[in-house]
């Protein structure tokens, strides 16, 4: 069984990578840590795929094959336990184009979008792209975790939005949500006939010993829902996309797969073939990575605690850090940005007073990123 080092520090400049090749940093040393990907080097049956695709040599189009739908069926059902059909799969290059495809298809002007704040940002900015009304509610901090307050859900509701984005595990914040508080989201939506899309990205980064992720969509019977599946994410692939919409309501999705046509471009046979081996041999891999980031995540966890004016509620997932500020940091964001660490604003998510940090890269790197942090402390 091969032993990944997720500590070697890969250099990722002049790669046109997002994160490090960020014009705003106009070639000034930058420690970057805003968007979700990870400075680790990807399981070798992925590269392997990668090879074999390189090596055929020829480059068109592609066919998402049963093999690959197999395969997210069987995951789905060795996950969660729900029975899928192979018809049921919609497969799309990226989780954000459905999202927003399904929004244009099924909210309108006077029936918008709901969702939570703060939130995965396309969530909020969506329905304004679209020129649909957003209906937003407020998360709030209980018993040591991020979860909904659910009256201001319901209150939200009533303005009859006709889709709930739900972002389970949640970004940001890592909120694994449990049972309970899924049948009331559903209860909820099912009562004010609200259909739920469900993007479950984050699924894999469980970094809580103890969080169970649950599929909502498995419970959602009498309302239409979409649950966003991907690989992606966990197995750091996010620049080769790729996805599953599990679209159980017939007609939902044969209006779904209609309004793909002519938007959507196919997957390309890099993101299918990568699907493939994440699917059969990423679980050594992934269960190596865990420990890593948990590791990190209590690491960062501690030095926020000794930092006064700063907090952080732990995360049950993902790997981004939601750290509020008080305001003797001044504007933490920006001091960061100009002593050479760059991590997202709150802002950018709807929380004000926080910033959100990618701790998915070696340790040196996030031990480097605290003593930026601390050197701005009073
Ligand atoms: C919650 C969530 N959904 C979707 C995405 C992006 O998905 P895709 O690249 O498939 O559009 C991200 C990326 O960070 C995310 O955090």
């Amino acid at each position: 069984m091969k032993i990944y080092d997720f500590d070697r520090v890969i250099d990722r400049k002049n790669t046109s990578s997002y994160k490090w090749d960020n014009p705003l940093y106009q070639g000034k040393p930058m420690l970057p840590m805003p968007v979700a990907d990870m400075e680790f080097a990807v399981a070798d049956e992925i590269l392997e795929a990668l090879d074999n695709i390189t090596q055929h040599g020829v480059l068109g189009y592609s066919i998402v094959p049963d093999s690959l739908k197999l395969l997210a069926q069987k995951k789905i059902q060795e996950d969660y336990q729900w029975e899928t059909e192979l018809e049921w799969q919609v497969w799309l290059p990226g989780i954000v184009p459905g999202i927003t495809l399904a929004c244009d298809l099924f909210a309108n002007e006077t029936r918008g979008v709901a969702t939570t704040i703060p939130v995965y940002h396309p969530f909020h900015l969506i329905p304004t792209w679209l020129g649909r009304p957003l209906i937003t509610f407020p998360m709030v901090e209980k018993e040591g975790r991020w979860t909904y307050d659910f009256i201001a859900f319901e209150e939200a509701l009533k303005k009859q939005p006709a889709v709930f984005l739900f972002c389970n595990p949640h970004n940001p914040g890592g909120t694994v949500f449990n049972q309970d508080e899924i049948d009331l989201i559903i209860s909820l939506c099912k009562q004010y006939d609200c259909m739920i899309i469900s993007d479950e990205i984050h699924a894999d980064l469980r970094i809580h010993p103890q969080s169970k992720h649950i599929c909502i969509g498995q419970f959602i019977e009498e309302i239409p829902s979409i649950s966003f599946f991907a690989t992606s994410k966990a197995f750091n692939t996010a620049g080769l996309g790729g996805c599953v919409a599990i679209i159980p309501h017939k007609s939902t999705r044969e209006a779904f797969v209609k309004k793909t046509f002519g938007y959507m471009p196919m997957l390309s046979r890099h993101s299918i073939d990568v699907m493939s081996a994440t699917y059969q041999h990423g679980s050594n891999w992934l269960s190596q990575l865990i420990p890593y980031l948990k590791q990190n995540h209590d690491f960062l966890m501690d030095f926020v605690k000794q930092q006064a004016g700063l907090d952080m509620i732990p995360l049950e997932a993902t790997y981004l850090a939601w750290i509020s500020y008080d305001q003797s940091w001044g504007d933490l964001p920006e001091r960061l940005l100009e002593h050479g660490l760059h991590v997202l604003r709150g802002e950018q998510f709807k929380g004000k007073n926080f910033i959100r940090l990618n701790f998915a890269c070696p340790h040196s790197q996030l031990e480097e990123a605290c003593q930026i942090i601390a050197s701005l402390s009073h």
